[in-house]
C-alpha cells in the first residue's frame, strides 16, 4: 500500500489523467492504474483524476438515475485493487459531467456531495466548510484541489471569487510555501481554448491569484493533452489516453514527460 511517501528519496512521481469518462463497460482506470506500475520501476507516488471521471448520458443505453454512483464504486474498487484508495496515494476533482445539479433525470451530485464520495481520497486533506479549495500535503508537494464547476449548469468552468481569496490564503501558508505548490482543476485557464463551452470564465482572476506562486496548475476538460506557459504558469493539459508523469526532484525542480496508456483492457 502507498500510506506514505519516503520523504528521504530523492525524487517523487506524481502521475495525472483526466476525462477518463467512464462508462459500465469501460477498464479505463484499470489500465491506467497498470500503466503507472509499468511505467514507473520506483512507483507512482500519487495519482491525479482530473474529473470527468464518469460520462452518464440520459437515454443512452444502461442509463439508469442512479448510475454515477455505481461507476464511482467501480472507480473505488479498482483503486483499490491497485492500492492507490487512499487520500496519500490519489486525488480528485469533480468535473462537470461527475455532477448533476438538477437531479431531474439524474441523481443529483453537488461538488460537495462528490467529494463525500470519495471520502477517502480526501483523509490527509484539509478541507474547509466549504469543501473546495482543499490542501494536502504530499512528500514535498503541496496539492491545491479546486472545484471548478460551481455556478455553472453546462461545461463552461467557473471558479469563484470565494474559491480564488482561499487558494491566494493556502498559497501564503509556510507548509505550502516550502513545497512544490500543485493546482488541480477540471476547466483550462487557458486563452488558447476557444471554444465557448470549454472556457473557465473567471480565468483571468484564477491567474493574476496564483502568478509566481505556484509550481503548475494540472486540469483536463479539453481532451487533449499538452504543456503550455501563459502569464508565467507552468498549466499542463491532462487527458484520458496520456499519463503525464511528474518528476519531482526539489522545490520547482519537475521535469515533465508524457505516456501513452497501454489500454490492455478494453
Ligand atoms: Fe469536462
Amino acid at each position: 500500500m502507498r500510506q506514505e511517501i519516503n520523504v528521504m528519496r530523492k525524487q517523487t512521481y506524481l502521475a495525472a489523467v483526466s476525462d477518463l469518462h467512464l462508462d459500465q463497460d469501460s477498464n479505463r482506470l484499470r489500465d491506467v492504474l497498470w500503466s503507472c506500475e509499468e511505467y514507473v520501476e520506483s512507483g507512482v507516488d500519487h495519482l491525479i483524476l482530473g474529473g470527468d471521471l464518469v460520462s452518464r448520458i440520459p437515454f443512452r443505453r444502461g442509463f439508469t438515475k442512479k448510475g454515477n454512483s455505481v461507476l464511482f464504486a467501480k472507480a473505488k474498487q479498482d483503486l483499490k485493487a491497485y492500492g492507490f484508495y487512499n487520500s496519500l496515494a490519489t486525488s480528485i476533482v469533480p468535473g462537470n459531467h461527475d455532477l448533476h445539479l438538477l437531479g431531474i433525470l439524474r441523481e443529483q451530485i453537488s461538488a460537495p456531495g462528490f467529494l463525500r464520495h470519495f471520502k477517502k481520497l480526501h483523509e490527509s486533506a484539509m478541507v474547509t466548510e466549504s469543501y473546495y479549495p482543499w490542501v494536502k500535503l504530499v512528500g514535498p508537494v503541496a496539492l491545491i484541489g479546486i472545484d471548478s464547476t460551481s455556478k455553472t449548469l453546462g461545461a463552461t468552468g467557473y471558479i469563484g471569487n470565494r474559491q480564488i481569496w482561499k487558494i491566494s490564503d493556502i498559497l501564503d501558508r509556510t507548509d505550502v510555501r516550502m513545497r512544490c505548490p500543485v493546482l488541480i482543476l477540471h476547466h483550462s485557464p487557458l486563452k488558447r481554448v476557444k471554444r465557448r463551452l470549454k472556457r473557465l470564465r473567471d480565468s483571468e482572476q484564477f491567474l493574476k491569484a496564483i502568478r509566481g506562486r505556484v509550481s503548475v496548475v494540472l486540469c483536463g476538460h479539453t481532451h487533449v493533452h499538452g504543456a503550455y506557459r501563459e502569464q508565467g504558469v507552468r498549466v499542463i493539459h491532462c487527458s484520458k489516453d496520456v499519463i503525464a508523469l511528474l518528476r519531482i526532484e526539489g522545490k520547482d525542480k519537475i521535469h515533465l514527460s508524457f505516456r501513452a496508456v497501454k489500454y490492455e483492457y478494453t
